[in-house]
């Protein structure tokens, strides 16, 4: 890649340090698990695209949606020549709708994936000329700096899709609040939240018929045996996804189908049949829940706009106390 093809980015992490020791601890426990965070390589990044467009995945359709009927509202809340934060910005594909209505001064796209934040940065670099792009590497599941940005402008993040949704809700706490920091005092978030609702349309969602889903939770571990040189089977694993109405989440599971053995890199795992990897929890709120949640995290309610089936939900916060 030529020096002109390239642009800045601010590193403040390298996924790879972590990916070995997390997988590790993970897989230590009991009930064993590995953070949903390492789903996101490239091809994972790729079939969650794919969910996003199934027939059952409605959060992705009904929030683009949402935000498409509400857009003048919604940019009234955030004004004009904000610096608009996207931490996971994943797809740039409803922050686009965003960046043309609320023309922010700069748009710092966050992700912790360098060459698919390059990309990203190049496509938005190219279609936005007159907004600034300051693409940083960050796991958001730790503190966030802000690259440094005009002072005097307001600071705005939008966290699109319900990722708030694969925190527990106390690590969704402890994540609203550093957002809150982030954005300082008089700052705002624009935030997408899967809502409560029946358990047959949660369950069809994260078991499509076409199994993209499972293809997705699987290749967790073909990430694993490639970046980690470990030797899972994927044959003998199977998804399991489910809502626990207790809990107010959806599960992903991977089950293993018999007695196995499986090596990464020098550590050993017995891992029996009919065990679970836990991969990933999808925490579905109220609205009155996720208002408390925010309350908690320092954050003002402002408005709520919804679909007419209440699907879904996205919020406006400000950070006024
Ligand atoms: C990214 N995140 C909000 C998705 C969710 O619904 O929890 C990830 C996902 N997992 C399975 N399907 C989609």
């Amino acid at each position: 890649m030529s020096q002109t093809n390239t642009i800045d980015l601010d590193k403040q992490y390298d996924v790879s340090g972590d990916l070995y020791a997390e997988v590790i601890h993970g897989l230590s426990q009991q009930p064993r698990s590995v953070p949903p965070k390492f789903f996101y390589d490239e091809v994972g990044s790729r079939l969650f695209e794919a969910i996003c467009e199934t027939e059952e995945y409605y959060p992705t359709r009904t929030e683009m949606a949402i935000l498409q009927e509400n857009l003048d509202e919604i940019v009234a809340h955030i004004g004009p020549d904000c610096v608009l934060v996207e931490p996971g910005c994943g797809s740039i594909q409803k922050v686009r709708q965003l960046i043309e209505a609320a023309k922010p001064h700069t748009y710092v796209p966050m992700d912790i994936s360098g060459d698919y934040l390059q990309e990203v940065a190049k496509q938005l670099v190219a279609d936005y000329p007159e907004v600034k792009v300051h693409p940083a590497v960050i796991d958001y599941t730790k503190p966030i700096m802000l690259p440094s940005t005009p002072k005097a402008a307001r600071k705005i993040a939008f966290f699109p899709g319900s990722s708030i949704g694969n925190f527990t809700p106390e690590d969704a706490v402890d994540f609203l609040t550093n957002i809150a920091a982030m954005v300082g005092h008089g700052g705002g978030l624009l935030i997408g939240v899967d809502l409560k609702k029946e358990p047959a349309i949660l369950s069809a969602a994260y078991n499509d018929a076409a199994g993209v889903t499972a293809q997705f939770n699987l290749n967790l571990l073909t990430r694993i045996n490639t970046d980690l040189g470990a030797n899972f089977d994927l044959e003998n694993f199977n998804h399991h996804a489910f809502y626990n109405e207790h809990e107010g989440r959806v599960e992903m599971h991977l089950i293993s189908d018999a007695d196995q053995q499986v090596h990464i890199n020098g550590t050993k795992f017995d891992i029996a049949e009919g065990e679970s990897i836990h991969t990933e929890n999808s925490y579905k709120y109220t609205i009155k829940e996720f208002h408390d949640l925010a309350r908690q995290a320092g954050f003002t309610p402002s408005t709520v706009w919804t679909d007419t089936n209440e699907l879904f939900s996205i919020h406006f916060l400000e950070n006024i106390e």
